[in-house]
């Protein structure tokens, strides 16, 4: 039992910190649309600001995973057949492949317009988008993970 509450501790604490990093850059990334759409400049420090946030995110992320497999396995798989659970997975699949897929490129797309002063308003709003996403995926992950609907 004491470490299943010592798992669920770090199981949370990562979530706050991945959960909570998402939401600090989404805000970092709109501060930047916005000065960018104002002063025709980009704030490079923003984008700066946001590279070092996505270490956070990777922190909170190895939380999840590692604190998430000690419950399972101390459980014995107890959620592993539940509905709830395998569309959780699913979701958190998607969280993982939108990051990496969507949310890696456009931001490396991002750059390289920097780079050559090309325009950036479809990536601009592709990457508001995609932070949509995530938080819209964090919040149903939460949600089914307390319900547990079964
Ligand atoms: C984005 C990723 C994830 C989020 C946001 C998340 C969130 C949560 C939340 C909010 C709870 C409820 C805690 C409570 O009962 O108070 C929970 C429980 C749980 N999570 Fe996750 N989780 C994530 C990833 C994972 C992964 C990768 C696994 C397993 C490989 C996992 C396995 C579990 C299990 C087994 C429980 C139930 C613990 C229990 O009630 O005894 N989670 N999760």
């Amino acid at each position: 039992m004491i470490w299943l509450n010592i798992f669920l501790i770090a199981h949370l604490s990562g979530l706050a910190l991945m959960a909570g990093t998402t939401v600090a850059e989404t805000v970092v990334f709109h501060t930047f649309s916005k000065s960018f759409q104002k002063d025709g400049a980009p704030a490079l420090n923003l984008l700066g600001l946001m590279d070092k946030l996505s270490a956070l995110l990777g922190i909170g992320a190895a939380l999840l995973i590692i604190s998430g497999t000690g419950m399972m396995f101390i459980t014995h798989g107890a959620f592993a057949h539940q509905i709830w659970f395998k569309i959780k997975l699913g979701l958190i699949l998607t969280l993982v492949l939108n990051g990496f897929l969507v949310g890696g490129r456009q931001s490396s797309k991002l750059k390289r317009r920097l780079e050559v002063n090309e325009q950036l308003t479809d990536v601009i709003s592709n990457i508001k988008l995609f932070f949509l996403a995530q938080m819209i995926l964090f919040f149903t992950i939460i949600l089914l993970s307390i319900f547990k609907f079964n």
